[in-house]
C-alpha cells in the first residue's frame, strides 16, 4: 500500500487519539471479545500525542495513504543507551499491508544510524504484533504479567510491606540518582524522562527507596492522570523493596483501579499482589534489537513513554 512517512504536529491530535482507540478497540475486540477494555471514546487517548509530543518532538513517524488520511502512528523515544519505539498503531481498514512494518523500518534505520539498540514491550496475545517485531529482527527478553488491582477507598490492606518507611515521595533533585540507578539495574539510561516524571505538572508523583544511608535502592513513578491508570516505570534492587514501592505508590491512590506490569518471575510480588486481588489482565514480553544488557533486580515497565 501506498504511504507517505511524515510527523504530527499538536492539529493532529484528535486524529492520533482517534486512531489510538479505533485501533487498540477493534484488535482486541475482534481477536479476543474486549474491545470494551479500550472504551469507546477517544479522548482519554489525547494524553499520548500530548505527552509524546513534550518529550520526544518531531522523532514520531505519522503515515498518511495517498488522500492524506493519518493511517498509522509509530512514537520514537531516542535516549543516551538505546532508542525505545511504542506506541505503533495501524488503522484496522488497512491492517496486514505493510504499514506498520514501513514505519518501523524507518525508525529502526535511525537507530542504526545512531549505533543504538532499540527496545519495546508487546503485547503477548498479539501476533501481529509479536511477529512484526519478531520479523524485524527483535528477540524476546523479560515476560511481564499486566497485573488489575483496585485499591480500596480506605487504602491498601495492611500490613504494610517491610521496607515501606523507607519509602518517600521522591522530588526533583532526586532525577539525576534515579536515572543512575535506572542505569545500573536495567542498562538504559534516560535522565530527561525522569525531569518529566518528577515535573510539578506531569500527573506523576514519584516514589523513591533508600538504603540507611540514603542511597537510593528502587524508584516507581505513578500516573495520576484519570486517562492513564498505571504504575512504572520502576526500578528496584529485589522483589521486597519492589513489594514495598507498590504498596505504597496504590495506597496513593485510593478508590483507583491501576495496572502495572511485573516480572512474571517476581513471584513473592506476583502473590502478594493477588492477595490484594490483582487480576491477570493481559501478558507483555520485552523485546530487543541488538545488543542490550541483562539486566538485574526488578524494572516495572510502563507504555508513556515506552520503558522496555
Ligand atoms: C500490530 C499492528 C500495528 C500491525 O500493523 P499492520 O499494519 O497490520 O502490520 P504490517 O502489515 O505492517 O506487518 C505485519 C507483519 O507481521 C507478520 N505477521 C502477522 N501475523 C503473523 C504471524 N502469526 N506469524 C508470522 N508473521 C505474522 C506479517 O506477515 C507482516 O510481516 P511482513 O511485512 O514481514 O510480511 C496492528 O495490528 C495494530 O495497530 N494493532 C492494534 C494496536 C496494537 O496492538 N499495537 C501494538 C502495540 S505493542
Amino acid at each position: 500500500m501506498t504511504t507517505v512517512l511524515g510527523t504530527l504536529d499538536a492539529a493532529d491530535d484528535d486524529r492520533v487519539a482517534a486512531l489510538l482507540q479505533r485501533s487498540l478497540y477493534a484488535w482486541y475486540e475482534n481477536r479476543l471479545g474486549q474491545g470494551a477494555r479500550f472504551g469507546t471514546d477517544q479522548t482519554p487517548y489525547g494524553i499520548f500525542p500530548r505527552v509524546y509530543r513534550r518529550l520526544d518532538p518531531g522523532e514520531e513517524i505519522a503515515a498518511r495513504d495517498a488522500s492524506g488520511r493519518l493511517v498509522g502512528v509509530c512514537f520514537v523515544h531516542p535516549r543516551e543507551t538505546h532508542h525505545a519505539i511504542g506506541i505503533v498503531a495501524t488503522d484496522p481498514d488497512i491492517a496486514g499491508r505493510g504499514v506498520a512494518r514501513a514505519m518501523m523500518e524507518e525508525a529502526l534505520g535511525r537507530a542504526d544510524r545512531a549505533g543504538r539498540p532499540v527496545r519495546l514491550v508487546s503485547s503477548l496475545l498479539n501476533l501481529e504484533s509479536f511477529s512484526l517485531y519478531s520479523r524485524l529482527g527483535f528477540t524476546p527478553r523479560t515476560i511481564y504479567q499486566d497485573l488489575e488491582v483496585h485499591v480500596p477507598a480506605t487504602g491498601m490492606p495492611g500490613p504494610p510491606p517491610n521496607g515501606t518507611s523507607s519509602v518517600r515521595a521522591a522530588v526533583p533533585a532526586d532525577a539525576s540518582p534515579l536515572a543512575d540507578l535506572e542505569h545500573m539495574l536495567s542498562g538504559i539510561r534516560r535522565l530527561p524522562d525522569h525531569e518529566f516524571f518528577l515535573s510539578a505538572d506531569s500527573g506523576y508523583r514519584v516514589w523513591l527507596a533508600a538504603d540507611p544511608r540514603g542511597r537510593p535502592t528502587g524508584f516507581l513513578a505513578a500516573s495520576h492522570q484519570p486517562e492513564f491508570p498505571m504504575l512504572g516505570p520502576g526500578v528496584a534492587i529485589d522483589e521486597s523493596i519492589a513489594l514495598a514501592l507498590a504498596w505504597r505508590a496504590l495506597d496513593a491512590l485510593r478508590g483507583r483501579t491501576i495496572v502495572f506490569l511485573a516480572p512474571a518471575t517476581a513471584r513473592g510480588l506476583v502473590q502478594r499482589a493477588y492477595g490484594w486481588g490483582a487480576r491477570n489482565v493481559e501478558l507483555h514480553v520485552a523485546q530487543a534489537r541488538g545488543e542490550t544488557p541483562v539486566g538485574t533486580g526488578i524494572a516495572f515497565p510502563t507504555f508513556l513513554p515506552e520503558s522496555g
